[in-house]
């Protein structure tokens, strides 16, 4: 039994308090989502509110497999591949809405972004709604995503009704964005999936292809911990910097993997940790601009730039 009666296993529950209009904390496979019913505006405000987040920026909807994804979205054909290569998995795909989306959601924009989660408790839930919902990562706006039940409650406080728990997320990273408008494939925000393997599944050459993220509300401070987050390229850098502020009397710590499977799982862990040791820096060593690290060091430099 956890010490927060808020946190269930009980899918059945957290469909009752969705069907409510309340707001449930739900897994997936990259971080804990703040879900309401994308329908109905009322709840979908209050995710807003929870988060403190301003309306202007867009939330995803998060769609079972047994729904028709083409009730909320045009998916051309590289939206298409990408969907039956990728879904359920670590995938957004912005595309032109329906008029079934409503502006709430997308903030009057004509694309909205859907995504179906790799969690089959999640999954269990939404085919007992029998409804899609809106799910932004559960933390307040700008700062660190929830990894398990226990963060989100953390941060979200009273403002969230009940969270799911589904255990720790598997990869700890937001999904890779990917905008399937018109001809061209761009990657708004990087993630698991890669630029490389986006343009090997639809054969279309990417542009922007590692570049930082550029969906609204991805503002260049973002995923930030209280602690100031400082940027190294080599751990030997790292070192010698931990020993120049430590000498200073500073509570410091070094953040770095060489594995980067095991660097996106934990960072998010890592930065709350640091925090709740009152750490004044943490000096985070940037991975390898490669696969998971393009990511990695994505949300790094934006913990940075809020310093
Ligand atoms: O892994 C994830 O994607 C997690 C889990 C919970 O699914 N969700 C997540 O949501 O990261 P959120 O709201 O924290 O980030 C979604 C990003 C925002 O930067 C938002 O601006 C962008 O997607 N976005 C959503 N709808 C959009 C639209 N119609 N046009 C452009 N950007 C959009
Ligand atoms: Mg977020």
């Amino acid at each position: 039994m956890n010490s927060d009666s808020r946190i269930t296993q009980d899918v059945g529950l957290a469909r009752d308090v969705l069907r409510r209009g309340g707001l449930v904390g739900i897994p997936t496979e990259t971080v804990y989502g703040l879900a309401a019913v994308a329908l109905n505006e009322k709840a979908v405000g209050r995710v807003f509110e929870a988060k403190a987040r301003p309306t202007s920026h867009p939330l995803i909807i998060h769609v079972s497999p047994s729904d028709d994804i083409h009730r909320w979205g045009q998916l051309n054909e590289s939206a298409q591949q990408l969907a039956e290569t990728l879904w359920p998995g670590p995938l957004t795909l912005l595309v032109p809405r329906t008029q079934l989306v409503p502006d709430w959601v997308t903030g009057g924009r004509d694309t909205v972004a859907l995504r179906i989660p790799a969690h089959d408790m999640t999954i269990s839930l939404l085919d007992a709604l029998g409804d899609a919902v809106v799910a932004p990562s559960a933390n307040r706006f700008g700062q660190v995503s929830p990894t398990t039940a226990q963060h989100v409650v953390n941060d979200l406080g009273d403002s969230v009704d009940l969270v799911l728990d589904g255990g720790p997320c598997t990869i700890g990273i937001e999904s890779t964005i990917v905008e399937c408008t018109n001809s061209s494939v761009q990657i708004l925000r990087p993630g698991k999936v890669t630029a490389l393997e986006v343009a090997k599944i639809t054969g279309v050459n990417i542009s922007a292809l590692d570049g930082p993220s550029r969906a609204p509300g991805m503002l260049l401070a973002h995923y930030a911990p209280r602690a100031r987050v400082e940027l190294c390229t080599t751990l030997r850098e790292a070192r010698d910097r931990f020993t120049r502020l430590t000498n200073d009397q500073m509570s410091v710590e070094i953040l770095h993997h060489e594995d980067l499977v095991t660097y996106a799982l934990s960072l998010y862990d890592n930065l709350r940790t640091a925090d709740l040791n009152n750490r004044e820096v943490v000096i985070a060593v940037l991975p390898p601009e490669h696969g998971l690290g393009i990511a990695i060091r994505d949300r790094l430099t934006k913990a940075a730039a809020s310093n």
